[in-house]
């Protein structure tokens, strides 16, 4: 059992939600930061099964509205201990039809917000000596089509992820990535309406491609984020896991 104060960016839905569900059954103290407010829910069912979480609703694009609720989580939790950046969203187009406002927002929240959090949370780590950061990839990382800001976020982030990993390996925080492949969430709703599919007809159509014979849960991700943010987990850092159920395009 771990008893850290864990802080899940996007945590009011998908694979935030459960990755909050998960580090809470392992005794950690959860922050659960959404710019929508429904992390609220998650908290009180985390809560109802006997865990400690709180809600706090902010955009982490905004410096101002992190620096906020990380105030708020070390006041009430204490210092942030583990940060998984994982809020996010896909803006999808072919690239010469993309808009520059849907190249911004999604720059915005995955690169951004990502670095806003990390400089927001790791100071405190670097004082106690310890400190976990899991940024949530992608496969979409490696190559897609007809969303060049989502994969060039997300390759951002990987790099973003070695580059400070090097940076905090002398603190002991350690920072690493995880890609995960199709997973279905609201975002996977957003997907299959985008393709004019139904939710059922997208999985059946993305499932074909997947070596392992199913699309992903948000509780597949989680298990890697408790990889990564194991006590002793100490030696493994800039690393990114793919979590897709097998190599694919
Ligand atoms: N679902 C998939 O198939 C899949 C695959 C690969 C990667 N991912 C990544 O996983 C992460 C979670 O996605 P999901 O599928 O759970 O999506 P989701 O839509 O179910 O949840 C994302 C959450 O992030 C929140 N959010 C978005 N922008 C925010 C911001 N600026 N500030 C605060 N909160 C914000 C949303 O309100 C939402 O609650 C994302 O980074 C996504 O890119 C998802």
């Amino acid at each position: 059992m771990n008893s850290r104060v864990a802080l899940v960016t996007g945590a009011g839905s998908g694979i935030g939600a459960g990755t909050a569900k998960a580090l809470a059954a392992q005794g950690n103290r959860v922050a659960l930061v959404d710019r929508s407010d429904r992390a609220q829910a998650v908290a009180d069912e985390i809560r109802e099964s006997g865990g400690t979480a709180m809600a706090v609703q902010a955009d982490i694009s905004d410096p101002d509205a992190v620096t906020q609720a990380v105030e708020e989580v070390t006041a009430t939790l204490g210092p942030v201990e583990v940060l998984v950046n994982n809020a996010g969203f896909a803006r999808d187009n072919m690239v010469l039809d993309m808009p520059l406002a849907d190249w911004d927002s999604v720059m915005a929240t995955h690169l951004r917000g990502s670095f806003l959090m990390l400089k927001a949370t790791a100071p405190a780590m670097r004082e106690a000596g310890w400190g976990r950061v899991v940024n949530i990839s992608s496969i979409s990382a490696l190559v897609d089509g007809d969303r060049a800001n989502y994969v060039a976020a997300k390759a951002g982030l990987e790099g973003f992820t070695r580059a400070t990993a090097l940076d905090l390996a002398p603190f002991g925080i350690t920072v690493n990535a995880i890609g995960p492949g199709v997973v279905v969430t609201e975002m996977t709703k957003v997907s299959a309406a985008r393709a004019g599919r139904t939710l059922d007809e997208h999985i059946e159509v993305q499932r074909q491609s997947i070596p392992r014979g199913r699309v992903g849960t948000p509780h597949d991700i989680a298990r890697a984020v408790l990889f990564f943010t194991a006590e002793d987990a100490d030696y493994v850092t800039g690393q990114v896991i793919y979590v897709s159920g097998g190599p694919h395009g």
